[in-house]
C-alpha cells in the first residue's frame, strides 16, 4: 500500500513513477521528439492564458459532471490511449480501465495494448472506447473495429498523427527498440529496480501486443507481434481511409491527432461524432502547436456541431478549466495514468483521478461556476504581449 500522504500532484505521481520504473523504461513514458520542445510547449502554452474569475456567486453548490454523446461523464476528462501499459504494472490497462470506471469518466484502450480489448471490456466495464492505429491490412483494421463492436466499446477513436516512426532520441540513446537492449546500463538500471523487475518481468509472462494474437498468423511470440506491427504502419491514411472505417463502425467516431482546423471541418463532414486536438503529448513532430494553441481556432470553425477534445500537457485543474473555458468539451489525460499506475497500481490510478477532480472543483468554484458548462472565454485573459496576438489566440 503506497502513502499517498505526500502525493498531491502530478509531479508527484511522476516521482513515484521515477523511483519504481527503469530508467529506459521511464525515459519512454516521459520522452518526447527530437529536442523536446514541443514537449515543453504544450506546457507553457497554458501559462500564456490566465483566469478573470468571478467571486461575487454563490458556488456553495458546484458540479463538474457533463455529458458526452448524451452519456454522463462525472468529470470533464478521460484517459487518454497508451500502449505498452502492462510493462508498467500487470495487467495496467485493465487496473487503470477499472479505476476509470469507478471514477465515472471513460476510458481509451489502445490497439497496442497488452491485455485484449475483450479482457478489458469483461474486466473493466464503464466507458470504453477503442483506439485504433490503422495498419496497412485492411483485414485486420476491419477486424479490430468489429471485435471492438462486439466488445461493446462505445467509440472508435482513429489516431492519425503516428503515420510516421517518430524520432524520440531518449529512446535511441537508451537502446529502446523492439526489446530493451541488453547493455551494461539498461542491466544496471533494470537491477536498480527489483519491485518492477519482479511485477513486470519474473512474476508472470511478458506483456505482448494482445489484440494482435488473433489477427497474425504464424507465430505470437512478443517479438513477433512487435515486428508485425512495426511492418504494418501506414502512410498512406486519408479522408477515403476514415470514411470507409465511418462506414464500417456504427457507434461513435473520434478522429484523435487533429490540429488544424481544415482537417476538423471534414472530419465534420463525413459524419465523425467527434475530434480530439493532438500532438501525441510532444511525442511525434517536433515543432508541432499545442493543442491548446489551436483550440480556439477549431472550436469556433467547428461551431458547436461536434464535441471538441484535446490532449497533450494537462497536468491541472486549471490547464482543465482553460480548454473548457475556450469550448473544449473535455480533455483527456495521457502520462499522468501512466505515472499513477507505475508508481501505485489502481489505487494509484484513483488517488491521481480524485486529486484531478478536487483541482477542478476548487477552479470552478474560484471562478465562480456552479455548472462546467459555465466555464467561458469571458473568464479568462489571453496573453496580448506577443505581436500579433489577439483575443482568440493563444
Ligand atoms: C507511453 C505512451 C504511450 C502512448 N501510446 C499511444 C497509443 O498507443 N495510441 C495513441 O493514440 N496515443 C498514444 N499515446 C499518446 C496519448 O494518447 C496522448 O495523446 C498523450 O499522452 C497526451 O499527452 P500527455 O501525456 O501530455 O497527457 C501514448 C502516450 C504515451 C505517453
Amino acid at each position: 500500500m503506497v502513502d499517498f500522504s505526500q502525493v498531491h500532484n502530478i509531479d508527484d505521481f511522476k516521482r513515484l513513477a521515477r523511483g519504481y520504473l527503469p530508467r529506459p523504461i521511464f525515459d519512454w513514458i516521459e520522452g518526447g521528439a527530437e529536442d523536446e520542445i514541443s514537449l515543453h510547449n504544450n506546457r507553457t502554452a497554458f501559462d500564456r492564458v490566465r483566469f478573470k474569475p468571478k467571486t461575487l456567486v454563490d458556488v456553495n453548490l458546484r458540479d463538474q459532471t457533463t455529458e458526452l454523446f448524451g452519456k454522463p461523464m462525472a468529470s470533464p476528462f478521460a484517459i487518454a490511449p497508451m500502449g505498452n501499459l502492462s510493462l508498467f504494472w500487470p495487467e495496467a490497462e485493465t487496473v487503470i480501465a477499472q479505476a476509470a470506471a469507478a471514477a465515472g469518466i471513460p476510458f481509451a484502450l489502445s490497439t497496442a495494448s497488452a491485455v485484449s480489448l475483450e479482457t478489458v471490456a469483461e474486466k473493466a466495464g464503464g466507458r470504453l472506447w477503442f483506439q485504433l492505429y490503422v495498419f496497412k491490412d485492411k483485414k485486420v483494421n476491419d477486424s479490430l473495429v468489429d471485435r471492438a463492436a462486439a466488445a461493446g466499446y462505445e467509440a472508435l477513436m482513429v489516431t492519425t498523427d503516428t503515420h510516421m516512426f517518430p524520432k524520440r532520441e531518449r529512446d535511441r540513446r537508451n537502446g529502446i527498440g523492439l526489446n530493451l537492449k541488453k547493455t551494461p546500463a539498461n542491466i544496471a538500471a533494470v537491477m536498480a529496480r527489483p519491485r518492477w523487475l519482479w511485477n513486470v518481468v519474473l512474476s508472470r509472462p511478458m506483456p505482448k501486443l494482445a489484440n494482435l494474437e488473433r489477427e497474425v498468423s504464424g507465430s505470437t511470440t512478443y517479438e513477433a507481434l512487435a515486428n508485425y506491427f512495426l511492418s504494418q504502419r501506414y502512410n498512406g491514411f486519408d479522408l477515403d481511409d476514415l470514411k470507409r472505417l465511418r462506414d464500417r463502425w456504427k457507434g461513435k467516431l473520434m478522429v484523435k491527432g487533429i490540429l488544424n482546423v481544415e482537417d476538423a471541418l471534414r472530419a465534420v463532414e463525413i459524419g465523425c461524432d467527434a475530434v480530439i486536438l493532438s500532438n501525441h503529448g510532444g511525442r511525434n513532430l517536433e515543432g508541432s502547436a499545442a493543442p491548446f494553441e489551436v483550440l480556439p481556432e477549431v472550436v469556433d470553425g467547428v461551431g458547436g456541431r461536434i464535441p471538441v477534445l484535446l490532449d497533450s500537457g494537462f497536468r491541472r485543474g486549471t490547464d482543465i478549466c482553460k480548454a473548457l473555458a475556450i469550448g473544449a468539451k473535455a480533455v483527456m489525460l495521457g502520462r499522468p495514468a501512466a505515472y499513477a499506475v507505475s508508481g501505485a497500481g489502481k489505487d494509484g490510478v484513483g488517488h491521481m483521478l480524485a486529486t484531478m477532480k478536487d483541482e477542478v472543483d476548487r477552479v470552478q468554484g474560484y471562478l465562480g461556476c456552479t455548472k462546467i458548462d459555465q466555464l467561458n472565454r469571458d473568464l479568462l485573459l489571453f496573453d496580448r504581449q506577443r505581436p500579433g496576438a489577439n483575443a482568440t489566440m493563444i
